[in-house]
C-alpha cells in the first residue's frame, strides 16, 4: 500500500538514505518476472474526460519510463496534452545525476505552486530517480507540501492505484522502495515516431564513486531473451526504422541469468537478424565490452558503425578513485581493437572534469586521450557531489574557476574533432534515416546518418520516416549538409 502522510510528519521511515554498504550487499535474492500486469478493475475509465502531461528530465532511460506511464494513463482513459492550464495531472519524472538536473526540478515546482493555486484539483506527481533520494522526498515534504504523489522508479506500474489514491486523500501518497522490485513485462507503451527505444535490462551494480545510479535505479536485471527479442520483432512489424536498446550498463547484459548462459553479444547477434534497418544501443562500460561483442559488432548489417564509450578520464589514477575497473590503457587497447574490427566506427564518449584531486597532469591526459581516440562527440560535465556516494567523502580541492576552465578547454578539443571527422565525410554518400522538417526552415529535412550526425538536405516531406543516400557537400562542426543522389528509397512504411 502506498504510505499517506501528512506533511508536519517523519517521513524518515518510508526511505533509506542511499547506503554503500547496504546497496553492495545486494545480489543474491531472485528477481521475478511478472506477465501479468493488468489496469485494475474500476481504473479503466478513470481518465475518462481527463488530461496528463508529464515532463521529463534526464537520460534515455528516463524518456522510456515516460513512454510507460503514458501507456498507462492512456489505458486508463487519459488524453495527453501539453497544456499545464489543462492538465488533470502532471507528473515530473525527474532526474539525479548531478546537482543541476535537480535545481531545474525545484524551478519548476516553484512554478506550478501557483498553478496548484488556481486549479486545487490538479494533480501534481514527482517520480523518477529524485524521488529515490531521502533528501529530496523531505525537502519536497516540507517546501513544496502542495505535491500529492511521489512515487520511485521501482513503482511505475503502480502508477493507476497511485492516482486514485493521489485523487480520494487530501494527504500526500508517497511510495518508494528503496529496493528494486521485480521485472514487470507487458506494461503498455506510448511510442511515437520512427524510432523506439527497448529496454534490455534495468539498474546498475558498477558503484563507480560519483555516480548515484546504482542507488536510484537498483541492481542489475536483464530482461529474458525471448522477450526483449519478442518486443522488437514487434516494432519491427509496426515499421519502426531504427531501435535503440537501454541499459544504464548494456554490457553487462545476461550476467544475472542463472539457468542460462546468454550475453549482451548474443543478443546483438540475434538482434542482428531482425528485419529493422538500425539498431542502437546505449550505454556501454567498457569493462565488460568483450571481443565476442566486437565481432558480433563488425558483421555490421542493421547493426550500426556508432558505440558510446564513457571513459570519464584519461588519467589511470582518476579512473582507479572513480571505481571504474579499468585503466587508460586497457580503454586505448579497447579502442585500438574496436577500429580494427569495425574501421569507420564513430566514437562518442563521457567525461567528467573536477573529480576530487584532479591534478592539470591528470587532466592534460584526458586531453591526451581525446586526441588519440578522436571522439566524434562527448557529453563532458564538471565533477558535480552526489550525496551518500563515496566521492563526497573525498577531498577535492580543486578550484570551481579551474574546473570551469577544464571543461572549456575539453569542449574546444571535442568542437574540434568533431569537425575534422565531419569533415572526413566531405564528397562522401551516406545513408540517412529522414526524420523531419529542419527545426530552422520547413523546405529542408533532417535526418541522421548510421554514425548519428545530423545532416540537412532539401528534400519531399513524404520521404520523412524512409531511408535515402544523401552525397554531403558541407562540413560543420554539428551538421552536415548534402544533396540527396539517385539511389533506391529503402523501407517504406512508417509506424502509425
Ligand atoms: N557528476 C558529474 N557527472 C556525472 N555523471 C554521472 N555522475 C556524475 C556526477 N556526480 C556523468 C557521467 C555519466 C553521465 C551519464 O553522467 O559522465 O557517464
Ligand atoms: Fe553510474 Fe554508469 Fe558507473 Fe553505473 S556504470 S555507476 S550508471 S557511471
Amino acid at each position: 500500500m502506498a504510505n499517506k502522510v501528512k506533511s508536519d510528519k517523519d517521513y524518515s521511515q518510508y526511505f533509506q538514505p542511499p547506503s554503500l554498504t547496504d546497496a553492495k550487499k545486494r545480489g543474491k535474492e531472485d528477481i521475478a518476472v511478472h506477465y501479468d500486469f493488468q489496469i485494475p478493475e474500476g481504473m479503466k475509465e478513470f481518465g475518462a474526460d481527463k488530461y496528463y502531461l508529464i515532463r521529463t528530465f534526464g537520460c534515455q532511460m528516463n524518456e522510456h519510463d515516460t513512454e510507460v506511464m503514458k501507456g498507462l494513463f492512456e489505458q486508463m482513459g487519459y488524453q495527453a496534452t501539453e497544456d499545464k492550464f489543462q492538465a488533470d495531472v502532471i507528473l515530473l519524472n525527474t532526474c539525479a545525476i548531478r546537482e543541476n538536473a535537480e535545481d531545474k526540478v525545484f524551478g519548476e515546482l516553484g512554478h506550478l505552486k501557483a498553478l496548484k493555486a488556481e486549479k486545487p484539483n490538479l494533480v501534481l506527481g514527482v517520480c523518477g530517480c529524485m524521488s529515490q533520494e531521502e533528501a529530496v522526498v523531505n525537502r519536497i515534504m516540507q517546501k513544496h507540501a502542495f505535491v500529492d504523489l511521489i512515487f520511485g522508479t521501482h513503482n511505475i506500474h503502480r502508477l493507476p492505484e497511485l492516482l486514485k489514491d493521489a485523487y480520494f486523500n487530501k494527504e500526500m501518497v508517497v511510495e518508494v522502495w528503496s529496493k528494486e522490485g521485480d521485472i514487470v513485462e507487458n506494461l503498455p507503451k506510448k511510442r511515437e515516431g520512427i524510432r523506439a527505444w527497448v529496454n534490455i535490462m534495468y539498474g546498475c551494480d558498477k558503484f563507480c564513486t560519483y555516480c548515484i545510479v546504482p542507488y536510484t535505479r537498483g541492481k542489475e536485471r536483464s530482461r529474458r531473451p525471448q522477450d526483449v527479442l519478442a518486443e522488437v520483432r514487434d516494432l519491427a512489424r509496426q515499421g519502426f526504422q531504427e531501435i535503440t536498446l537501454l541499459g544504464q550498463n548494456v554490457n553487462a547484459y545476461g550476467k544475472d541469468f542463472e539457468d542460462i548462459s546468454y550475453s549482451f553479444g548474443d543478443l546483438m547477434d540475434d538482434i542482428r537478424k531482425i528485419d529493422v534497418p538500425r539498431i542502437r544501443f546505449t550505454t556501454s562500460h567498457p569493462r565488460d565490452f568483450d571481443d565476442h561483442l566486437i565481432e558480433v559488432l563488425a558483421k555490421s548489417g542493421n547493426l550500426v558503425e556508432h558505440i558510446h564509450l564513457p571513459v570519464q578520464s584519461g588519467s589511470t589514477e582518476i579512473l582507479k578513485k572513480m571505481s571504474r575497473k579499468y585503466t587508460r590503457e586497457h580503454y586505448l587497447e579497447l579502442v585500438a581493437k574496436i577500429k580494427r574490427a569495425i574501421p569507420h566506427v564513430c566514437l562518442t564518449t563521457d567525461i567528467i572534469v573536477g573529480f576530487p584531486g584532479e591534478t592539470d597532469e591528470q587532466f592534460e591526459e584526458t586531453l591526451s586521450l581525446v586526441r588519440e581516440v578522436k571522439f566524434e562527440l562527448a557529453f563532458t560535465f564538471i565533477y558535480s557531489p552526489r550525496e551518500g556516494t563515496p566521492a563526497t567523502d573525498m577531498e577535492d580541492n580543486v578550484p570551481m574557476e579551474v574546473k570551469k576552465q577544464r571543461l572549456y578547454r575539453l569542449n574546444e578539443l571535442i568542437n574540434e574533432l568533431s569537425k575534422q571527422g565531419n569533415e572526413k565525410l566531405q564528397g562522401e554518400i551516406v545513408e540517412v534515416l529522414v526524420e523531419g522538417e529542419s527545426k530552422n526552415n520547413a523546405e529542408v529535412l533532417s535526418g541522421r546518418t548510421r554514425t548519428n550526425k545530423l545532416i540537412l538536405f532539401t528534400g519531399s516531406k513524404d520521404l520523412i520516416g524512409k531511408l535515402v543516400y544523401v552525397k554531403v557537400t558541407h562540413a560543420q562542426t554539428w551538421v552536415l549538409k548534402g544533396d540527396i543522389v539517385d539511389a533506391p528509397v529503402k523501407n517504406i512504411s512508417i509506424p502509425s
